[in-house]
């Protein structure tokens, strides 16, 4: 039984909350966030006990830590449960640059403490069955990724459009599109954006980056209503993930022979669950980092990030 604690009580720690409900083995039992009415209704409903301060949570009998608040405030709280001998499964960012990050990981190998940023998509039993069939059936090494996601629908008062809560597209949702073409292209080596940026944050950017196998082209804002789907092109053929790419449940392959093959797969549980089954299977086996989100490939991810903010003109944080 692996016994979890969750910080943060917001749209996410809910959802990960009823994703645990279908991950054997595992119990919420406690949580913490900084205002004790939406933490006790949290326990009231999900189960677990409201701690009174972060502290006493992470002095708590537990074996994970959930982090789900917002992403200036991941990075410390990250290094204060690995320090009590918890393991943390931290939301993205898991940092807010790269240079945060690596302060992140270097308290996790010095405690040995396993560390993963709760990077979704790849989990998924959509993404799972792709790289299956691709492995039988390929499309050649991938060479060239399309991709993005808009949310025009986000409050203005949300942490998205918050300097101070290093809001902007990029941190929020850019992070995904970095993944998607690490993922499939390996770590890029030059990274060019174009962007609007308003209010102190990011409103939109468009990124072109050079990988180890190839070139992505991938967009991520706050107003405008983006498609969301995503694009896989290799030699033999491409792979078109229907959107919302990042919570994937179908896919069509097209082979350069003519042949069409369609991948359908639903998922249960609202999708965290998968990535939070492979961070207790990462445990039990004592594992300091997961296979599939190694340490380096949140580094990848970040430093696109960090990059891309550059390039618009954004301060450095962390
Ligand atoms: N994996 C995914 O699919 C996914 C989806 C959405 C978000 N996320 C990530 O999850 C994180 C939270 O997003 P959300 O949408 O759940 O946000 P949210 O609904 O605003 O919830 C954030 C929670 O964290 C608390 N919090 C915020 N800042 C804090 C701080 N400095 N110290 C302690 N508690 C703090 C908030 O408490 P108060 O009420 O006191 O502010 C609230 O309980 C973000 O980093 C985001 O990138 C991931």
């Amino acid at each position: 039984m692996i016994r979890w604690g969750v910080v943060g009580v917001g749209y996410i720690s809910r959802r990960f909350a009823q994703g645990l409900k279908h991950v054997d083995d595992v119990q919420l039992t406690h949580v913490w966030s900084r205002r004790p009415e939406p933490t006790a209704e949290f326990a009231a409903e999900h189960g677990g006990i409201a701690c009174d301060s972060f502290e006493a949570l992470i002095e708590s009998d537990l074996d994970a830590v959930y982090i789900a608040t917002a992403h200036p405030s991941h990075a410390a709280y990250s290094i204060a449960a690995m320090r009590k001998g918890k393991a943390v499964l931290c939301e993205k960012p898991a940092a807010v640059s790269l240079a945060e990050l690596d302060r992140v990981l270097a308290v996790a190998r010095e405690t040995g403490m396993l560390f993963m940023e709760a990077m979704k998509p790849g989990f998924y039993p959509l993404y799972r069955a792709l790289r299956e069939h691709l492995a039988v059936d390929p499309i050649g090494q991938p060479n060239y990724i399309r991709a993005g996601a808009g949310v025009a629908n986000t409050p203005p008062q949300h942490a998205a459009f918050d300097p101070q809560r290093a809001g902007g597209g990029l941190l929020g949702i850019g992070i995904y599109e970095a993944f998607l073409a690490v993922d499939w292209l390996g770590a890029s080596h030059e990274v060019q954006t174009l962007g609007r940026v308003a209010g102190g944050i990011d409103l939109f950017a468009s990124v072109n980056s050079a990988h180890e196998h190839g070139i992505a082209q991938w967009y991520c804002g706050l107003d405008l209503h983006g498609r969301g789907d995503a694009l896989i092109c290799g030699p033999q053929g491409n792979v078109t993930i229907e959107a919302p790419w990042w919570n994937p449940q179908r896919a069509t392959i097209a082979y350069v022979d003519g042949r069409t093959v369609e991948l359908d797969k639903p998922f249960v549980g609202g999708g965290l669950n998968y990535e939070t089954e492979h961070f207790c299977d990462c445990l039990r086996v004592g594992a300091a980092q997961s296979p599939a989100i190694s340490h380096e490939r949140s580094r990848q991810m970040i430093a696109m990030i960090d990059q891309s903010r550059t390039a618009l003109g954004l301060p450095p944080l962390g």
